[in-house]
């Protein structure tokens, strides 16, 4: 078994390598030259644990070679990015110039399957692409899409463990990219149909954004009314059918804030819980960096000077590096470009940072008048509350 990875990323390199390391022989694509030849030196370009010991593995053993073109395979696998434009609607241009460079080495047999998150329908289209241009092979290839569910950070366990759904064409095509993830897949391989399928990740995704717009909706409200939301939380989960989850300064993340918007902007009509919570939750980290701003407008009314921020934490969710689409980041932006305060930024999990200097947590804590709690990063618990500062706590430091 020959097989073709399109896109050496975050999910493209360690599905590729994982694959590799158990007997299939992986041709892995990318655009980019530096991630091609990273890769042949049997090193890594991007951050997750484990993967650089696969990856040198498969890569000494000849099992995995970086190439900057496809080349004939028994299956192709579309790991490309899916972002949005500025309107909100999904890019799926990365997929459809992947599926044509894979185009001239497609051939009776072989296998194609679309592992980028897409929108509702991507998969038949692709699929029409292939037929318009390669007529011959219409209902002689399998084409099938499957989703990637992996928690960046535990990648390569997740890979072989995670259950997965297989959405084909067709029956036959279903069946086949079965048996394809059966040489490396543990976790149980559903069948389903390639719409099904793709709606599955989008709904996933989208499941866990209105979850989290409750938490702050209800976070805000709780403000107004004087009443402490983690205390509120903690006492309604003790119903046992209520499971609310934490409120945090918005949603970040390239999946959670993004993938709802390919469900919103096909089915604008139906889709208005999904759009509220994506509103919702963008609407929380302005609704947070306006506290912060007020805050300092009356110190500044109280002591008769400007007051020192900071700002804990960066990064879109608890103990990580990754500052993409992050809620802290947007909120630090506007609190430094919007008060004329001395703004000290804080992300303990990140050395430098192009726009911000950052501080050391304790010592900007302690140089502090007015502390902003954006992210739940471990080593703040362990900070001692002062009284003399004025506490922003929008992540539950101080529950
Ligand atoms: N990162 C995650 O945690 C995660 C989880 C689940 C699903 N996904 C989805 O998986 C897909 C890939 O995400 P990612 O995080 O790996 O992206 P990424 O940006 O890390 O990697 C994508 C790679 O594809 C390459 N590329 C772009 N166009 C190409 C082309 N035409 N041919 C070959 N290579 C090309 C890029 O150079 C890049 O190296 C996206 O649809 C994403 O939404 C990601």
């Amino acid at each position: 078994m020959k097989a073709v990875f399109m896109g050496l990323g975050y999910i493209g390199l360690p599905t590729a390598a994982v694959a590799a390391s158990k007997g299939i022989d992986v041709i892995g694509v990318d655009i980019n030259p530096d991630v091609v030849n990273t890769i042949n030196s049997g090193k890594i370009h991007i951050v997750e644990p484990e993967l650089d010991k696969v990856v040198k593995d498969v890569v000494e053993k000849g099992s995995l070679k970086a190439k900057l073109q496809p080349e004939e395979a028994d299956a192709f696998l579309i790991v490309v990015p899916t972002p949005f434009r500025q309107n909100h609607r999904p890019d799926i241009s990365y997929v459809e110039s992947a599926t044509r460079a894979v185009l001239p080495y497609l051939k009776e047999n072989d296998l194609y399957i679309i592992e980028s998150t897409s929108p509702v329908h991507t998969t038949e289209k692709m699929a029409d692409l292939i037929w318009k241009e390669r007529p011959e092979l219409k209902g002689k290839i399998y084409i099938a899409y499957c989703p990637e569910r992996v928690l960046p950070g535990n990648v390569i366990y997740e890979l072989e463990h995670n259950d997965r759904v297989i959405g084909g064409i067709n029956t036959e095509s279903t069946e086949k990219a079965t048996v394809f993830y059966q040489q490396f897949v543990k976790g149980k391989l559903h069948p389903t149909n390639s719409r099904t399928a793709e709606m599955c990740k989008l709904t996933e995704n989208s499941s866990r954004d209105v979850q989290i717009a409750f938490a702050n909706e209800l976070s805000m409200i709780a403000e107004k009314a004087n009443i402490n939301v983690w205390e509120l939380i903690e006492l309604a989960n003790k119903h046992p059918r209520v499971n609310i989850l934490q409120p945090g300064c918005g949603v970040g993340g390239h999946c959670i804030a993004v993938d709802p918007w390919f469900i919103v902007s096909d089915y604008t009509e139906q889709a208005q819980i999904i759009k509220r919570a994506r509103e919702t939750n963008d609407y929380k980290s302005d609704w947070c960096a306006n506290k912060v701003l007020e805050a300092a407008v009356e110190f500044e009314k109280k002591y008769d000077r400007e007051p020192v921020i900071a700002c804990m934490g960066l990064a879109f969710k608890p103990d990580i590096d990754d500052l993409r689409e992050s809620p802290a980041k947007y909120i630090t932006s506007r609190v430094v470009a919007e008060s004329n305060a001395e703004v000290l930024v804080v992300e303990p999990n990140v050395h430098t940072h192009t726009t911000f200097a950052l501080m050391d947590y304790k010592e900007a804590y302690t140089k502090a008048d007015i502390v902003a709690w954006l992210v739940r990063h471990k080593p703040f618990l362990a900070i001692a509350k002062e009284e003399n500062k004025i506490e922003l706590d929008f992540c539950g430091v101080r529950k």
